[in-house]
């Protein structure tokens, strides 16, 4: 009998047909978050699972689930996965990195610079039948991208091709602040220095934080690290929610402490909170950095290699292309 595999959410119908030829399939057509206890209800005896960052899987979850052998993300990052848990039962849990690094860094600096000129704010503006006042010197002025300094939290693939985008399309000077430093020819691709975070938070005039969520860079940017950034900075996060404490950037945002903030990811998304929906200076949009056409399929795509390899069929059975804990495939 062939193997059984759960789709939580919408995905291409090609991806699930080819999905199909290897797997009885349970998928999710009309896209809705299933509660909690309806995900394992449908996860009960499935050997694979094509998960997104809606769904939690941990050790709970595993436990009720004592067949899933493949635990299959759409997305770099995975976050909603208990990745010790997983191991600890020989769950191997994929993800979809490098599929999605340029796309995600186009979005990041489209987002920083929408922050920074103002885009969002002007068009509610001109949606509301305005205009700006002709001879006006100071209406919709934000401070220039070119030339100035980009800093950057966090310098995995993404943060790399964005200081890549900065420091070659828009002059920027580019600092970055990493758990490890990169190796000498990385720091050299990237056009990018090393500096501490004291340095970062002072001399960025655009943050970018692209760097992963744990419970050791949970509010990274908090109250304390806003009030020692420039006055007129811009802020962009496109990592995870929970990264920045969002009340504090409220806040600081409300009192114009930092110029403004572009947000892609929010503490407990779907919900936003609520002070961030008042202020003007800051764009918002709904978590969609890697929502490019081509990437969104190949990110599909990769995640479907990956469960068929994981579950041992298809031309790279046992060897999934992109595995976060390939220690597990030892043990099988
Ligand atoms: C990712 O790839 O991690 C994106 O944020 C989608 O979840």
């Amino acid at each position: 009998m062939r193997p059984s595999i759960l789709i939580t959410r919408a995905t291409f119908s090609d991806v699930a047909a080819h999905l199909q030829t290897h797997f009885q399939v349970d998928d999710n057509p009309s896209d809705t978050i299933w509660p909690r206890e309806e995900l394992i209800r449908r996860l009960r005896g499935k050997q694979g699972v094509m998960s997104t960052g809606s769904e939690r899987i941990d050790a709970e979850l595993l436990d009720a689930c004592p067949q899933l052998k493949a635990v299959c993300n759409v997305g770099v990052g995975y976050n909603n996965v208990d990745v010790a848990a997983c191991t600890a039962r020989g769950v191997l849990l994929t993800n979809t990195p490098d599929v999605l690094t340029e796309t995600t860094a186009d979005f990041g600096f489209a987002l920083m610079m929408a922050t920074a000129r103002r885009i969002t704010e002007s068009e509610r503006f001109l949606r509301n039948g305005q205009w700006v006042k002709t001879g006006i010197h100071d209406q919709f002025v934000g401070p220039d991208i070119h030339g100035a300094t980009l800093g950057i939290l966090g310098m995995g693939r993404i943060g790399q091709a964005i200081a890549r985008r900065g420091a070659m399309g828009f002059g920027m000077r580019v600092i970055y602040h990493n758990r490890s430093r990169l190796a000498p020819e990385l720091e050299a691709k990237a056009h990018a220095s090393y500096v501490d975070k004291a340095t970062l938070l002072k001399e960025a005039d655009h943050l970018v934080l692209v760097l992963p969520y744990s419970p050791s860079s949970h509010h990274a940017i908090g109250a304390a690290e806003l009030a020692q950034m420039k006055p007129g900075a811009t802020l962009t996060n496109i990592a995870r929610g929970g990264i920045v404490d969002d009340a504090a950037l409220a806040q600081a945002l409300r009192e114009g402490r930092i110029a403004a903030a572009g947000l892609d990811v929010f503490e407990g998304e779907p919900a936003v909170h609520p002070e961030l929906l008042q202020v003007p200076n800051v764009v918002l949009t709904p978590h969609i950095g890697s929502a490019s056409i081509q990437t969104r399929r190949a990110m599909a795509s990769l995640t479907a290699d990956n469960l068929i390899a994981a579950l041992g069929l298809g031309p790279q059975a046992g060897r999934p292309p992109t595995p976060v804990n390939p220690e597990v495939l030892g043990g099988r």
